[in-house]
This record gives C-alpha cells, sequence and structure tokens, in this order.
C-alpha cells in the first residue's frame, strides 16, 4: 500500500517515486531532516516559527540559529541567505509560517531554495497544503540521496489504515484488529484476482491484521491488485 501512495503522490507532481518520502503525518519527515542534518551543522530558521520543530531540534542536541522576522512579520528570506555559511547544514522555512499564517511569495522562494540550496539542504515546510494530520499520513518530496537521509531517520512503521484513507479507502474506525473497507468495486472479482496471487481472504472487505509477515505480503498484493 505504500507504493500505491508513493506513486500517486510522485505522478501529481511529476516526479519519481524515489523523490517521495511517505511519514507518519509530515512531522515525522520534518523531524527526521533535522536530525539528519542537525548533527553534520548548524540549522538556521526564522526567529519565530512553529515551535514544535525548533524544540525537538533542541532536545536532539540541535545548534539553531534564529533569524528574527521582518517589521511586518514575514519571513525574512534575505537575512536568511547571508546566515548560511559553512557552519550551516540545514535551512528550514515554513511556509505559510506557523504561528503568523503569512505566505511568501512562490517566485521569490524557488529564487531562494536555487540559491541557498547550492550551500546547505533546504527544508520547505507545508503541512498545510494536502495531507491528512488525524490519519497521520504525511510525505515530503525531495531529491533521491536526499530522500534516502530523510527515510534513513524515519522512526515509524507504515500506518496501514491511514495509507488506505489516503488511497481513497474509507475503512469504518476499528476498536479490534481487522478493519472493514468500502473498495468501490466488486469485491467478488476482488477476491478471485487476491485468490489468483495466493492471498486468500474469505471476508475480503474485513482485513484482518495477521502476523507481520503476513501483512506484508498482503500489503504488496492488494496494492498491485487494487491498482489494476
Ligand atoms: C508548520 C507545521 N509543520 C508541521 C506540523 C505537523 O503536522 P502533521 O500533523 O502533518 O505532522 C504542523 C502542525 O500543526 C505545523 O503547523
Amino acid at each position: 500500500m505504500p507504493g500505491i501512495l508513493t506513486n500517486t503522490i510522485a505522478d501529481k507532481n511529476q516526479l519519481a517515486a524515489d523523490n517521495v518520502v511517505l511519514s507518519s503525518g509530515s512531522n515525522e519527515a520534518l523531524q527526521a531532516a533535522f536530525v539528519a542534518w542537525g548533527k553534520k551543522g548548524r540549522v538556521v530558521m526564522p526567529g519565530l516559527t512553529y515551535t514544535d520543530h525548533v524544540g525537538y531540534s533542541r532536545r536532539m542536541g540541535v545548534e539553531l540559529d534564529l533569524v528574527p522576522l521582518k517589521k511586518d512579520m514575514s519571513i525574512d528570506l534575505d537575512r536568511i541567505a547571508d546566515a548560511v555559511d559553512d557552519s550551516i547544514s540545514l535551512v528550514y522555512i515554513c511556509n505559510p509560517n506557523n504561528p503568523t499564517g503569512m505566505t511568501l511569495d512562490g517566485d521569490e522562494l524557488r529564487d531562494f531554495c536555487r540559491t541557498v540550496g547550492k550551500k546547505a539542504v533546504v527544508i520547505v515546510d507545508e503541512a498545510y497544503n494536502d495531507g491528512m494530520a488525524g490519519m497521520r499520513v504525511g510525505y515530503g518530496l525531495a531529491r533521491p540521496d536526499l530522500a534516502s537521509t530523510i527515510k534513513n531517520h524515519l522512526m515509524a512503521w507504515s500506518n496501514v489504515v491511514g495509507l488506505a484513507a489516503a488511497n481513497g479507502i474509507e475503512p469504518l474506525p476499528s476498536q479490534t484488529n481487522f478493519v472493514y473497507a468500502d473498495i468501490s468495486r466488486n469485491a467478488s472479482e476482488f477476491q478471485k484476482q487476491m485468490a489468483a496471487r495466493n492471498v486468500l481472504n474469505p471476508n475480503y472487505s474485513r482485513i484482518s491484521m495477521g502476523r507481520i509477515e503476513d501483512i506484508r505480503v498482503f500489503q504488496q498484493v492488494f496494492s498491485d491488485v487494487y491498482r489494476g
């Protein structure tokens, strides 16, 4: 199932699957990046921004360089760019910024990323773009080598229910070890196709959580058959 969502996000952004990092909400990928690059140098960010990342980074021993906002409370991209020297490994920009709610001009931000990105890794936190915060589904888009570094620092396992929901399958809220979902296609036919791949699941629309190795096989076959 992670494969389907990865491909959907990649296609939507005209990128390849290895540009996509799926994570448990956007926080996990963002904070994994702080840990990964914060070990290599200092992190520069606006002086007023999303406090979760500031607190988490400090607790991880990451050294932060906070650049004050402009008088109008917008992020000072020029001053942040000036602050990027050899000691800086990561630049964090939140757009729209939390807590001001103010957005940056798209062209200015792209120019900033092109220029500053040559000197340090730049993260743009767009947590308010699409996303399924409550289901803990988030994603990041990055160059494959950077995406791979972030993936190496993730901590959570794939959230099967969240991934299913992000793929358009809405399971009922379950208090058990199975989920019951409308798969919006002929379920008997779907069951036959799953059986043809040696995944037999007589209560086909009730998905039970079995042993982890069974779930992994199930996830893969379900994804393949669901995509058709
Ligand atoms: C700027 C910003 N980044 C990240 C997050 C975390 O979002 P998520 O629920 O996708 O992990 C939030 C949540 O409020 C946020 O405001």
